[in-house]
């Protein structure tokens, strides 16, 4: 990949236009009136107002995108645009499309028996996996099945997907005690929405925005104390200064929950600080790509990555931390294993059922 990228990538017209509609939607799904007036100013602060005030549509902004890149200093490749929703054809597979978004969108409610936390797929491949630099699905489709070093396999998509239930879901907390099953309709729905995402990509060829881009080396080794200052400035306005998130007065989710029990478990790719740092330097402060200097992004990511969360789905029976570490973790730029403030990360919380974790061979990655 490119290293120019995504830095110095001009603000994007339909990212922050989307970006404005999810804390509009935040606002009025909040509703109360303190979290209005600090939302409201928020808007103000991140120039999100006036893109949702004048009503513009995803496609009119991605018409402007498209104009701001072909205009620019000729060096960015282009991005691609993934296709409207409006296009979504009009048939039997037209619907599995649209089943496969509003699982991506609303895991919790639409793949319910699968996920064991407060997070949907979209909380971490932005603007229903679209968006560019936060492992957009259009990306993704071409470049499967793909080998993965995680679980030393070759992965189908159906692999992938599954990985992202079993770590970033938490799916061993799940009504039915883990993933779906090889073959559900969750897969099958899913799948047909990134690859009527993908239309026009060709196949074997990992298009630029793929992944969290690049991040440069911290200059200073990650630091959690400059982090939770960070992190407290630029953060805890809306994942709260607990880090447990928001929900609205119907229990949903607005601004999801960065760890403890109800966020990713500690298999997730996400736990990894130089996946976090990456994430957060493109993503966060939502809508505010790139505010966060390399320093600042690596700091915060080590602050949120060392904190208790669930427990790795693979450390079952008499694996302990140790083993799950050496065995898993030892490569991992993480704090699995590790002492934070005299406690050990890793024990997790209470899982309820074991019975139908995967198997330690399993552990196709998320
Ligand atoms: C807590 C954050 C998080 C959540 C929630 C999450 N993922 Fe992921 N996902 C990741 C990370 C981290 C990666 C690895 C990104 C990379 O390779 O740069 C990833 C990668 C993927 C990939 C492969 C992307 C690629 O370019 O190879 C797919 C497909 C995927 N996720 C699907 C899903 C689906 C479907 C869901 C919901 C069922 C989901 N994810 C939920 C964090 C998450
Ligand atoms: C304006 C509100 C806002 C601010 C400020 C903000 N976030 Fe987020 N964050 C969100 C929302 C909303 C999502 C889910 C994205 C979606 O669903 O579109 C999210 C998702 C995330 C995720 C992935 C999902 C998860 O639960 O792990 C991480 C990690 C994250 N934010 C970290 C941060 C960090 C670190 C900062 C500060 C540098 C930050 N965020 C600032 C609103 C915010």
């Amino acid at each position: 990949m490119s290293n120019k990228h995504p830095s110095d990538i001009p603000p994007r017209g339909e990212t922050k236009s989307s970006r404005g509609q999810t804390v509009l939607r935040a606002i009025l799904a909040v509703g109360g009136g303190l979290v209005l007036v600090v939302l409201g100013s928020l808007l103000v602060d991140f120039g999100l107002a006036p893109s949702w005030l004048t009503g513009a549509t995803r496609d009119q902004s991605e018409a402007e995108t498209a104009a701001a890149q072909s205009g620019g200093d000729g060096k960015q490749a282009a991005l691609f645009q993934p296709p409207a929703e409006s296009t979504i054809p009009d048939d039997d597979f037209g619907k599995s499309v649209r089943r496969g978004m509003a699982i991506f969108n609303d895991t919790g409610t639409n793949a319910h028996d699968f996920v064991g936390n407060d997070l949907s797929c979209s909380n971490c491949h932005l603007d229903a996996g679209r968006q560019a630099y936060s492992a957009p699905m259009w990306a993704a489709y071409p470049v499967y099945p793909k080998y993965r070093g995680k679980n030393k396999m070759v992965n189908t998509m159906e692999d992938r997907i599954k990985g992202c239930f079993t770590y970033s879901m938490n799916a061993q907390g799940s009504p039915s005690g883990g993933p779906p099953p090889y073959g559900s309709d969750v897969y099958r729905d899913l799948q047909a929405y990134f690859f009527w995402m993908s239309k026009g990509l060709p196949t074997g060829e990992k298009p630029e925005g793929a992944g969290f881009g690049k991040i440069d080396k911290p200059a200073q080794e990650p630091s959690r104390q400059r982090g939770e200052e960070v992190f407290a400035q630029n953060c805890a306005v809306c994942h709260g200064a607990d880090g447990q998130g928001q929900k609205d007065i119907n229990g949903k989710v607005v601004f999801p929950p960065l760890w403890g029990p109800h966020s990713f478990n500690w298999g997730a790719g996400m736990h990894k600080v130089d996946a976090a740092a990456a994430f957060i330097k493109h993503n966060m402060p939502l809508s505010e790509p790139n505010k966060l200097s390399v320093q600042e992004a690596w700091d915060v990511a080590a602050f949120v990555d060392s904190h208790p969360r669930p427990n790795d789905p693979r450390q079952i029976g008499d694996v302990t931390v140790k083993d799950a570490f050496d065995k898993w973790h030892h490569k991992h730029q993480g704090f699995y294993g590790k002492e934070v403030d005299g406690e050990l990360m890793g024990p997790g919380y209470p899982s309820g059922d074991q019975a139908s974790v995967p198997a330690q061979n399993e552990n196709s990655g998320g």
